[in-house]
Parts: C-alpha cells; sequence; structure tokens
C-alpha cells in the first residue's frame, strides 16, 4: 500500500485527484491545505470517514510540520499540487507566488531528499529507499507563448511571462536540480490549462458560468483570441496516475488533449448552452503580458507511457456545465464566503482529521 503526501487537495485539480485516487487504488492519501481563499473543504465532501484519507490543515513551507509529517506518515509518494495558481493575482501580488511556489517546493524536496536517503546525514548520498517518487505538477505556461504555429514539447525552452509561470519554471528547476545534484528521484508534468467540477469562480470557465446565471457582464480580455488547450480535470489526474507507476524517474511529461479554443469561442459556447444573451459579453482592458496560445504535443506521454485523454471537449464541457448548474450551493458558498465558515465548522470539529 502507498502512503501518498498529496498538497493543495482542497484546490480544484488536487481535491479531484484525491477522488480519483481514492476510487482507483487502496492508497493512504495525506492531504496538507494551507485553506488558503482558493482551498475549499467542501471539494472533500463525501471523503468523512474515509479511513485512507486525512486531512492536514497546513502550510507546505513550514518545514517543521512537513518534517514532521514525513517521520509520522513515512511517505514514498509526494505529489506537489499546492501553488498560488491564478496568473491575475501573481500582477498584483507576486510575492506570495514566490513563496508558495518556489520556496515551499523547496521545503518539500528537502524533506523528501532527508527523509528517503539511505544515509541522511551524507550529503553526498545518491541512494534513496526502493520505489519512493516526488512528483511535481507544473504548466504549460513555463514554456512562455506560441504564435499562430508550434506546440510546446518537453524540450521546448523555458519562457515564463508573468510571475506565476516564473514561479512555476523556477520550482521546476528546483526539482530538476534536486534530481541532478542529489538523485532525487522525480518527474515533472506540465499540463494544459484544466476545467471540470470545482474549479474556483476567479477561472475562465466557472466565472462565465457563474456570471452567465446570475446575468452578469462577461469580461472578456482584449479582443478574446487567445487560445488555449483545454483538458478535464479528471484526464489530468489519470495521467499524473499514469506518471507515478510508469514515468521514467527524472523525465518530465507533457499532458494535454489536443483542444485548443479561443477564450471567445469557450464564452459563446457557454452563453449559448445556458440559453442568454452574446449581450452580456463586455471586452475588457487585456491581462499585462498576456500570453496568445498555448498548445500542448502530448507525444510524449502518449507513446511512452500509453496514457490518453478520455473527454472529448464537448462530452466534457457540456457536463462540466451541468455540474456548475447541479451545484449552485458550491458556487454560492463561495461568492459569499459561506465556504470559508464551512471550514470553520468543518475543521473546528475535525481538526486535523476529515
Ligand atoms: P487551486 O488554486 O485551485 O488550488 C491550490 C490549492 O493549494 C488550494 O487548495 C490552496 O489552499 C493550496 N495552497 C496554496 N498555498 C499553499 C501552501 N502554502 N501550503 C499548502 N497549501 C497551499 O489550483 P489548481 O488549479 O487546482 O492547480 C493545482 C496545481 O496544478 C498548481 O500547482 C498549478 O500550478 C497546477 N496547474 C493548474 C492548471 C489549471 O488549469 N488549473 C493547469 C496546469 C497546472
Ligand atoms: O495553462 C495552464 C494554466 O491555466 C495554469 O497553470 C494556471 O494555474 C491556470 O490558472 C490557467 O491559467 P490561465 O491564465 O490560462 O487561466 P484563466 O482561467 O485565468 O484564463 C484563461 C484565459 O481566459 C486567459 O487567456 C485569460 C482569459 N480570461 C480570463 C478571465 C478570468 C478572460 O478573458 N476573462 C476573464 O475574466
Amino acid at each position: 500500500m502507498r502512503t501518498i503526501l498529496v498538497t493543495g487537495g482542497a484546490g480544484f485539480i488536487g481535491s479531484n485527484f484525491v477522488h480519483y485516487m481514492l476510487a482507483h487504488h487502496n492508497y493512504k492519501l495525506v492531504n496538507l491545505d494551507a485553506l488558503t481563499y482558493a482551498g475549499n473543504l467542501e471539494n472533500l465532501s463525501g471523503l468523512e470517514g474515509n479511513p485512507n484519507h486525512v486531512f492536514i490543515k497546513g502550510d507546505i513551507c513550514d518545514e517543521g510540520l512537513v518534517s514532521k509529517l514525513f517521520a509520522e506518515y513515512d511517505f514514498d509518494t509526494v505529489v506537489n499540487f499546492a501553488a498560488e495558481s491564478h496568473v491575475d493575482r501573481s500582477i498584483t501580488h507576486p510575492e506570495i507566488f514566490l513563496n508558495t511556489n518556489v520556496r515551499g517546493t523547496q521545503v518539500l524536496l528537502e524533506a523528501a531528499k532527508r527523509h528517503w536517503s539511505e544515509e541522511p546525514d551524507n550529503k553526498h548520498c545518491r541512494d534513496y529507499c526502493e520505489g519512493v517518487r516526488y512528483l511535481q505538477v507544473s504548466t504549460d505556461e513555463v514554456y512562455g507563448a506560441l504564435g499562430k504555429t508550434g506546440m510546446f514539447t518537453e524540450t521546448t525552452p523555458l519562457s515564463p511571462n508573468s510571475p506565476y509561470s516564473a514561479s512555476k519554471t523556477s520550482a521546476d528547476l528546483f526539482v530538476r536540480a534536486y534530481h541532478e545534484t542529489f538523485g532525487l528521484p522525480v518527474n515533472i508534468t506540465r499540463c494544459s490549462n484544466n476545467y471540470g467540477p470545482y474549479q474556483f469562480p476567479e477561472k475562465l470557465i466557472p466565472l462565465m458560468i457563474n456570471n452567465c446565471n446570475c446575468g452578469k457582464a462577461l469580461p472578456v480580455y482584449g479582443d478574446g483570441m487567445q487560445i488555449r488547450d483545454w483538458l478535464h480535470v479528471a484526464d489530468h489526474c489519470s495521467a499524473i496516475d499514469t506518471v507515478l507507476h510508469k514515468g521514467k524517474i527524472g523525465e518530465i511529461y507533457n499532458i494535454g488533449g489536443n483542444n485548443e479554443k479561443a477564450n471567445i469561442e469557450i464564452v459563446k459556447l457557454i452563453i449559448k448552452t445556458l440559453g442568454k444573451s452574446e449581450d452580456l459579453i463586455s471586452y475588457v482592458q487585456d491581462r499585462p503580458g498576456h500570453d496568445r496560445r498555448y498548445a500542448i504535443d502530448n507525444t510524449k506521454i502518449t507513446t511512452e507511457l500509453g496514457w490518453k485523454p478520455i473527454y472529448t471537449f464537448e462530452q466534457g464541457i457540456t457536463e462540466t456545465i451541468q455540474w456548475y448548474l447541479n451545484h449552485r450551493d458550491w458556487m454560492e458558498h463561495i461568492t459569499t464566503g459561506g465556504y470559508q465558515n464551512y471550514y470553520q465548522e468543518m475543521y473546528g470539529r475535525a481538526k486535523t482529521s476529515l
């Protein structure tokens, strides 16, 4: 039985991953999440009393806590989702991105290195316990922006443009350095834009669904012709699961499903599905440094590891819109701040275990 430290498991992708792994494996998951504005215990509802899931409220930058958790649970695997993840916020508050995304990653790497090393006191020791692995959940944004043609491969030069992507790139370089210098068994995955249940409504798709439902303006940045490559979050989770089981140590894997869409197309699709008017569209000032186009070449993970996405975009987006319609209370708790009261209630009662 594996014991996995999942960080950021109360956020969008992390919570989907926790549900996915508990449904597919008999592993113990210890979910460490600081419950920032983006962390929501309601994303983990249904897991109360599950002996294979332990929730710990805490910060990945807290060396003492991370080291204590390694000693207590003897993790053999780390999957690091914890991050500040919103590009717009990184433009207004870059410093927190540096702290969580870079420093937090280094704290996890150091704890893994110490705990897994066969000789923790020997700084040159490159021998680790059998079967251990650190997986860093990174992003296609580390590659910067594409023009009209081309795709990101794992060897595309790193060229981040926002403070968010700069912090994710720096974290990737620390992961690489811990592998090269100390021999730590690592993987990095770089995924394209995700959509699906439990996404915080500051991101394009849930924000547009929510605004549409409330009859509010739909803020489209610039000309709306920026292109993102969309992947259903369940496919991202299955890709990470595949890398954990079949990934070659030290390798980077791009993850994407070949679904390039212009933002305005997505917005119009949501309007149409919800039976609203395109008059709601409001073109607003562009995001500074806005990357024009992302597109993932997924050849490596599909050919070397045999992973492939299950969802077509059409099926995934229809189900996703329906999910948000069926979970209006979830959205309402976030938009009213009620989800943080839920945390007070749950955490007050459950302390460290949910
Ligand atoms: P999210 O913002 O929804 O969730 C982040 C989670 O991390 C939250 O639960 C938050 O409370 C937690 N967290 C933040 N700071 C923390 C800290 N210091 N210690 C412990 N926990 C902390 O983000 P997401 O969209 O689920 O993204 C998860 C990861 O996947 C991130 O690393 C992100 O860079 C990466 N990623 C996201 C996408 C996407 O489209 N959303 C695509 C590719 C990669
Ligand atoms: O590519 C992977 C990345 O995708 C992840 O690493 C990030 O964590 C994740 O947030 C996401 O970044 P984006 O900046 O692409 O996502 P966002 O949902 O913020 O924006 C998607 C596109 O929509 C982008 O071109 C900006 C545009 N947009 C966004 C919002 C919130 C708008 O036009 N209007 C909006 O209100």
